[in-house]
């Protein structure tokens, strides 16, 4: 991992971080997550005129879709929307049946789908993988292939990642980290507890 993502991670996994200090670090790093993304889109070359001469450079190959996963994933919607300024959102929301792990839709909302697009799923801790493989699978059956489809966390866990891989392998992930395991109640360890408490401060 790189320095400065270990930086922000650091104080969200700090358990005295303050509701504050834990939103702060969470824009700060979903920034960076953000840039990284940038780097894994598509790009192609177009003619461009400077104020004194014609030259050429470059703009997204594709168009963008954001599907924040609520409700944590929508924290990281404002810095994915500064680098992919045009990009249409989709908002769905799937919440996990504290009993059985399950994740349960609640809510789905996207815009038109094609083939031709990059899909960026923003998804701050990828746990069990349940909720993401949830929704490849409704993306799926609207024609969305898993090789359109980036998968961003903050902190990712190994068992997550192999469920959705076993079903989507032609998804890429992007995180600041994959942590070493799941606990029995499904929490990601270390981790930092539960993102959406901390950051709305419904602890
Ligand atoms: N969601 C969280 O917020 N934290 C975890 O550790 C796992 C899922």
């Amino acid at each position: 991992m790189n320095n400065s993502k270990e930086l922000y991670l650091t104080t969200l996994r700090d358990k005295n971080a303050t509701p504050h200090q834990f939103r702060t670090a969470a824009t700060q790093l979903a920034q960076l997550l953000a840039y990284d993304t940038v780097n894994h889109i598509k790009t192609k070359k177009i003619a461009i005129e400077t104020p004194n001469a014609a030259t050429t450079g470059s703009t997204f190959a594709q168009d963008i879709v954001l599907i924040p996963i609520l409700r944590s994933g929508i924290t990281m919607l404002p810095s994915f929307l500064f680098y992919f300024e045009q990009a249409t959102v989709g908002v769905v929301g799937l919440k996990r049946d504290e009993t059985t792990a399950q994740a349960q839709w609640y809510y789905c909302n996207l815009p038109p789908l094609t083939a031709n697009q990059q899909i960026i799923i923003l998804d701050p801790m990828l746990a069990t993988g349940g909720t993401g493989v949830e929704v490849l699978k409704k993306l799926q059956q609207i024609g969305v292939r898993d090789s359109q489809v980036l998968y961003v966390s903050m902190i990712a866990a190994p068992e997550g990642l192999h469920h959705i891989k076993a079903s989507f392998p032609a998804v890429t992930f992007i995180n600041a980290a994959i942590d070493q395991k799941l606990n029995t109640k499904k929490f990601i360890i270390p981790g930092l507890g539960d993102f959406g408490d901390r950051y709305f401060g419904t602890l």
